[in-house]
């Protein structure tokens, strides 16, 4: 199953980043998918009209009420999938989209970061576009023994939360970490960082890497932005990962959370 249709609390984590682009402003969605992935798009064109009538005659009303919430989730949101058969990177996964897109900024949401906020992530990113119109990448302070599983990032401080990024590391060794600054797989890409992408190399793993990209721009004098993001980032990439993640939302979740807690406690769980 790929990961982004993992659940979490009682919905799968794309769904998180859907309401995530939608409650920034999103009115297209277009995922990077591939043919086993299907589900993904299918999942957002709702449900076929005769499920919501079977679930009435039977009182299922847990079920309507999902159902409900995604149809109101995909009004007004275009859905559409580009291929990507083999994983050669996620630069390469850009460039499927590319197609698609006008000459205009676009946001990137990898499929396995949600992060929990009062403003949702996208926006913002999205905030800090509209005062610089440059590329901008979502940063988060990270322990230094975890910093290798990341992108980091060498930066200059400009404003509150708000950096000029000097230099991107991609999975840095210990000790050669730029700061403890990572990136979250969120991002404000332009026109510009779309055509670095295309004449783009892939490296000797056959991979587009998006990092390599924003280093290549750098050096040729680009500016490109970070923004230390307000909110908890939680990652749905892993086993271990998710499951954190699932038992965090679910535990604080209004539905769910207060039975969970007592079951818990009832059964010396904690
Ligand atoms: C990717 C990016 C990395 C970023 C991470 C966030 O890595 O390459 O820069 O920090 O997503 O989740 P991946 O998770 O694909 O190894």
């Amino acid at each position: 199953m790929p990961k982004e249709i993992w659940p979490v609390i009682d919905k799968p984590a794309i769904q998180f980043i859907v309401e995530e682009a939608k409650a920034s402003g999103i009115e297209e969605v277009i995922f990077v998918s591939n043919a086993k992935k299907k589900f993904v798009l299918d999942y957002f064109k709702g449900s076929p009209a005769p499920l919501k009538k079977i679930l009435s005659s039977r009182k299922k009303t847990e079920a309507i009420k999902a159902l409900e919430e995604l149809e109101e989730l995909i009004k007004g949101v275009t859905f559409s999938s580009v291929m990507q058969d083999r994983p050669m990177g996620d630069g390469h996964a850009i460039l499927q989209a590319l197609p698609k897109l006008k000459k205009e900024p676009a946001g990137v949401l990898f499929g396995d970061d949600i992060v929990e906020s009062t403003v949702p992530c996208l926006q913002q990113l999205i905030n800090v576009y509209a005062t610089c119109e440059k590329p901008v990448l979502a940063l988060y302070r990270l322990p230094k023994e975890l910093l290798h599983s990341y992108g980091v990032v060498q930066v200059e401080k400009i404003a509150n939360r708000v950096y000029k990024i000097k230099k991107i590391v991609e999975k840095p060794k210990p000790g050669e970490e730029p700061s403890d600054l990572a990136v979250i797989g969120k991002y404000i890409l332009t026109p510009e960082v779309f055509d670095f992408l295309k004449t783009a190399k892939p490296n000797e793993k056959g991979e587009i890497v998006l990092a390599d990209t924003f280093d290549k721009m750098l050096q040729a004098g680009k500016s490109i932005y970070g923004y230390e993001v307000e909110g908890k980032w939680l990652e749905c990439g892993n086993k271990i990962a998710w499951l954190k993640t699932d038992l965090y939302l679910t535990l604080k979740d209004p539905q769910y959370g207060a039975e969970l807690r007592k079951f818990a406690k009832d059964n010396n769980l904690i």
